[in-house]
């Protein structure tokens, strides 16, 4: 597949299911390498990951549950827990504090340079995710969940949670994305 092709198949799937069309190893495998083959500012490696599937994944979106105290509709809750996995995306503090303090003239850029590669990690990992034929969403119970987060896994407190990312089996497949005119949204100069 071309970029452009998985970046066209890849959907937000809340209709997901704990049957991995893949052995689990392989989300593993292809999370790793896509972390390792992202780019990051300066080359910094500010970008951490987790990966829970089995036991933990229940509870981890039990613990997310409890950390809204029931603000949070349970049948929401459980749609992401009936997930095979969640792939956890964080930023190590320190490398960035450590850059800003490096190269002070940068001292600004170096948090957004670190969400933005956080981010292009996140778009990796949910197209070759699909590729794999596995379904994902991406999720923001951040920073509410940190604490209970770090406690579930053992985190060290320095890795700050950016984005929750659900994977599984596709149940269900997303409508059809609404038309648009993409033309609106570039500007093309060749002369
Ligand atoms: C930076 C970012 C944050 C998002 N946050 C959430 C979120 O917190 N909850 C959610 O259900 N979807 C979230 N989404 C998914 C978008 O709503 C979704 O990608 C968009 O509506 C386009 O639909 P598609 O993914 O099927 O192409 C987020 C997407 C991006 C790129």
């Amino acid at each position: 597949m071309s970029i452009i092709d998985t970046l066209a198949s890849r959907r937000t799937v809340y209709a997901l299911t704990k049957e991995l069309p893949v052995p689990v190893q392989t989300v593993i495998d292809t999370v790793t390498r896509a972390t390792e083959l992202v780019p990051d500012a300066f080359n910094m490696h500010s970008q951490r990951v987790a990966v829970v599937t089995g036991a933990r994944q229940d509870a981890l979106w039990d613990a997310i549950y409890e950390a809204f105290g029931g603000k949070v509709a349970r049948e929401k809750i459980d749609g992401f827990k009936a997930a095979a996995g969640t792939v956890l995306y964080f930023t190590h503090e320190p490398t960035v504090t450590g850059m800003q303090e490096q190269f002070p003239r940068y001292a600004e850029n170096f948090p957004v340079w670190a969400q933005q590669s956080n981010g292009m990690l996140q778009i990796a990992v949910w197209g070759a995710l699909r590729e794999l034929g596995v379904g994902a969403n991406l999720q923001h119970y951040n920073p509410v969940i940190d604490e209970a987060v770090r406690d579930l896994l053992g985190l060290p407190a320095d890795w700050r949670l950016v984005a929750q990312m659900p994977f599984g089996g596709i149940a269900a497949e997303p409508g059809e994305k609404p038309a648009e005119d993409v033309s609106a949204r570039v500007r093309v100069y060749q002369d």
